[in-house]
């Protein structure tokens, strides 16, 4: 027995001689899949990233290095120095209800995360050696309000805007300054007058995404509605200094939009394309309809038959298509948008049913665009190599779970959230 006490005790005073300066780096940073890992993060030609926004044991930003293949390997995990947190009343993937939780900027050479559950947002810079390896700028800031959901890097990278969509709900903007961090814009901090709660309440009635316009002159912020009542698009001048106009134009979805979710740029025509829980998506014409509060002419919807929550959408350069995905039918569906702005349906890929696809995003690799999903409910980064207009394969589905556990990182599937890429200049 004494044998026993003294040779834990020894094992014990061992182990934390030996390991209490690593054990404090381990806390900030995990890496994963060892040597393969380390290989794959030294050969990357980028990174993508999507957050464990865990509530208790606090959020971290998990990075995949992007081979030359556009394949992901896991590698590291670096605390955002915040909280997770979880909407009311569901205990489902899409803890946020959102869109652009994290964002990397490649002309700001950053990544920037929201912190829902301590109202803060982070910002790193991006190691330009290895893509996967982040360093925090500074301290976490307020994020001007509670339940910061989602944020939008202008096109310099070097500002930074974010919708809380809590009790406390509105946008606020940042400077980002590469040795302070994050500093609060004067005049930017504008609410959105939404009878919410923190966490929100949601899907209904919940923000779902904010954007910078094609120009960078205005801010945009999608809210759902509460059926019958429709949602908006909550739209704010920029002025050359920054600040944001006093009030916001709300612009209706055309007929039929109902819950409007993610917005993705229609390049080269003051629009976009928002994706519509209720319906399937919205075109939402800015061309001169904001400052009259309506959408103007071309604006349109179009419904996705058998769609069941499409929320989440981005742009491919090389196939000119937008693709969305649906968390409840785990589809990704294509849509191409004509010069006069009519959209229609290409195609639909399957992802397994019950795996919730929700955030994803599109780099350039190589002469080829590769998207990647975030498929929630099956822990698993779903990766669709583009190829052509209607011509997506599947080139890889990434397991999450196993490679964080070995590595000690929770991540849960009703906590995932979030999926932005980064390719190295
Ligand atoms: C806000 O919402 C709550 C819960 O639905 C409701 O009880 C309250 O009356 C609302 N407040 C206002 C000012 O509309
Ligand atoms: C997530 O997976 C569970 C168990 O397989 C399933 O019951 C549930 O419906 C799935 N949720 C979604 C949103 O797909």
């Amino acid at each position: 027995m004494q044998l026993t006490i003294s040779s834990v005790l020894l094992s014990v005073l061992l182990a934390s001689a030996v390991s209490a300066a690593p054990l404090e780096a381990r806390k900030n940073k995990m890496q994963m899949n060892g040597n393969a890992g380390k290989a794959a993060a030294k050969s990357a030609v980028g990174a993508a990233y999507f957050i464990t926004n865990e509530p208790e044991v606090g959020n971290f930003v998990v990075a995949a290095a992007i081979g030359s293949d556009g394949k992901l390997t896991l590698r590291q995990a670096t605390s955002s120095g915040g909280l997770g947190s979880h909407g009311a009343p569901g205990t489902g993937p899409d803890p946020l209800f959102t869109q652009g939780a994290v964002k990397a900027s490649a002309a700001g050479n950053i990544v920037a995360t929201v912190n829902a559950g301590s109202n803060t947002l982070s910002v790193f810079n991006i190691d330009p050696q290895d893509p996967t390896n982040l360093e925090m700028i500074g301290k976490p800031v307020g994020s001007g309000g509670e339940f910061p959901v989602s944020l939008a890097i202008n096109k310099a990278g070097n500002s930074i805007c974010t919708v809380n969509g809590g009790a406390i709900n509105g946008v606020a903007c940042f400077s980002v300054d590469k040795t302070k961090g994050l500093i609060p814009i004067a005049n930017t901090v504008r609410s959105l007058k939404l009878n919410q709660t923190t966490p929100a309440t949601g899907p209904a009635g919940s923000v779902s995404h904010v954007i910078f316009s094609e120009d960078n002159k205005q801010l945009i912020a999608s809210v759902k509605g509460v059926p019958p009542t429709p949602g908006i698009f909550a739209v704010w001048d920029i002025a050359a200094d920054g600040s944001l106009s006093e009030d916001f134009k709300a612009v209706q979805p055309a007929k039929g939009g109902l819950l409007p979710f993610s917005m993705t740029v229609i390049p080269g025509k003051n629009s976009i394309l928002a994706t519509d829980a209720g319906l399937g998506v919205d075109i939402v014409d800015f061309s001169n309809g904001a400052a009259a509060g309506v959408a103007a002419g071309k604006s349109s919807g179009l419904a996705i038959d058998g769609q069941s929550a499409t929320c989440w959408s981005s742009f491919s350069p090389k196939t000119g298509n937008f693709y969305v995905t649906d968390i409840g039918t785990s589809q990704i569906t294509e849509i191409n948008v004509d010069d006069n702005l009519k959209p229609s349906i290409v195609t639909q890929y399957a992802q397994g049913a019950g795996t919730a696809t929700i955030d994803n995003d599109i780099a350039t690799v190589g002469q080829n665009d590769i998207m990647y999903v975030l498929a929630a409910n099956a822990t698993q980064v779903k990766v669709l190599s583009l190829n052509a207009p209607g011509k997506a394969t599947a080139l890889q589905t990434l397991d999450i779970a196993g490679p964080a556990k070995a590595a000690g990182l929770t991540v849960n599937a009703a906590n995932l959230q979030g999926m932005t890429s980064f390719i190295k200049k």
